[in-house]
């Protein structure tokens, strides 16, 4: 070997060595955090979070979620099973005087066998910006009574805490789930990233399991918004059952303000929340160029106004980025679509679920590849969002334990437990994110860090484990 060579040798050891040092410095934690095993159990139909409100024709499956764009409107949804009776809701500021009334519509569905209650669904709109409502839906003999808070006007430096919850079912996980999130009382809305209640696994996708789904999570639905993501177990294809309008009972159950931001279907759409702007992704619907998905997303991103809602957050339910041996790679079509916008417009995080646990990844992008250069390894890109996967609320498919190995480079923590994160977003530069695991006490947090913001102040935040 010639002196050139050998210095050549040395210099590409030295360079590997360093290559290896940057890698291993960058590495990703998987939690060794043990828990115990067992199957994830739905609850059975005679559970007490299934019970019915008493009274005759009583409302029941109350939930809310955001009815505009801006935050000044909220959709109100619920089902009588005897008679349509009201559709009519009554609110106001004050809990014994609902001075204002808004009329709504109700409808029924079918799915095989199967008809729905009557399903009312409410518009009550010009609300003021941080305020307490109170409302009733029902009859005088059953009247039921919920209440609201509506967010502040968007503005960069409004704090604002979000919820997290993915995949959620009925089982009895799921219940330890909803329980946990609500010990906190910070938690002000709940950004849902898909997959609600997991009928479609019983035989003939029994819908009465919508129905248990709806009056198990009303105790906290009816009194905070819940933005919906559709996942997969929403789409209720059943062409063997003669059932072949994809989404029908999702869409006959959630609404949500799609029109208010332009968007021509319910599954894709935009709405402002304090000072987030948060966008909802279909990952089953059209995405490819030139479809409405895609036409809308393209005029969407130059929407966001950062002086006004700094955080650009999108939800999803299929991820891109996914270091487990389930469902992998099946975000990847449309990350090759859509991730040069994220990077563009600075999307400071993404939500997704499907993958039933826990991921968190470094900022990382992987949009250099084309047909011919081969450029296909994701790389550290302080544009690009935080992926996080929270498809761990509890359903009863159970843990994805099986995890590729080696932990790729991108990602930074990953463990197979159910829980939910909070997201805390403090003003224009900084929101502390914590996922907490099912296991442990609410004020225990399993993955925790300060997030600063793209638009604002662009610092590498995915080492700065709080
Ligand atoms: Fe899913």
């Amino acid at each position: 070997m010639g002196l050139a060579n050998r210095i050549g040798a040395v210099a590409l050891a030295v360079a590997c060595a360093v290559l290896l040092l940057g890698v291993a410095c960058r590495a990703g934690q998987t939690s060794e955090y043990r828990r115990l095993l067992g199957q994830a159990i739905d609850m059975p139909l005679d559970a007490d979070v299934f019970r019915a409100p008493p009274g005759h024709n009583a409302p029941q499956q109350v939930h809310i979620t955001q009815g505009d764009h801006e935050g000044t409107a909220m959709i109100i949804p619920w089902v009588t099973t005897v008679e349509p009776g009201s559709s009519t809701v009554l609110y106001g500021t004050s809990e014994d005087n609902l001075n204002y009334s808004a009329k709504g519509k109700h409808s029924q569905y079918t799915f095989y066998k199967y008809t729905s209650g009557y399903i009312h669904h409410c518009t009550i709109k010009k609300l003021k910006f941080d305020t307490k409502y109170y409302y009733a839906v029902g009859t005088e003999e059953t009247l039921r009574k919920f209440w609201f808070r509506t967010p502040p006007k968007s503005g960069p430096d409004v704090p604002y805490t979000f919820g997290l919850i993915g995949d959620l079912g009925q089982s009895f996980d799921s219940n330890v789930t909803l329980a946990h999130y609500e010990s906190n009382s910070e938690a002000q809305a709940v950004l849902f990233v898909g997959d609600l209640t997991y009928a479609d696994n019983y035989p003939y996708h029994d819908n009465t399991r919508w129905d248990t789904w709806a009056r198990f999570v009303e105790r906290n639905l009816a009194y905070q918004p819940w933005i919906w993501t559709a996942g997969n177990h929403e789409i209720d294809f059943a062409p063997e059952l003669g059932e072949t309008k994809p989404f029908k009972p999702y869409s006959s159950r959630y609404h949500t303000p799609y029109k208010s931001s332009g968007s021509t279907a319910p599954y894709w759409y935009s709405i402002k929340r304090a000072s987030a702007y948060i966008i909802v992704l279909a990952s089953y619907s059209a995405y490819g160029k030139y479809t409405p998905q895609y036409k809308w997303l393209e005029s969407e991103f130059p929407k966001v106004n950062r002086s006004e809602t700094p955080w650009l957050i999108v939800l999803m339910h299929a991820p891109w980025y996914n270091s487990y041996n389930y469902h992998y790679m099946e975000g990847e079509s449309m990350r090759v679509m859509y991730e040069p916008w994220f990077v563009k417009y600075k999307v400071d995080l993404v939500f997704a679920g499907h993958v039933h646990a826990y991921e968190r990844t470094h900022r990382i992008s992987n949009v250099a590849y084309n047909i011919i250069n081969g450029l296909c390894s994701p790389i550290p890109d302080q544009s690009a969002p935080v992926y996080i996967t929270i498809g761990d609320g509890g359903n009863q498919e159970g843990l994805a334990t099986n995890m590729s190995e080696p932990q790729p480079s991108y990602s930074a923590f990953r463990e197979a437990s159910f829980g939910h994160a909070i997201l805390d977003i403090k003003n224009r530069t900084h929101a502390y994110y914590a996922w907490h695991r099912n296991q442990d006490g609410a004020a225990v947090a399993a993955d925790a860090l300060w997030f600063t913001n793209r638009y604002w102040m662009p610092t590498d935040d995915s080492f700065n484990d709080a």
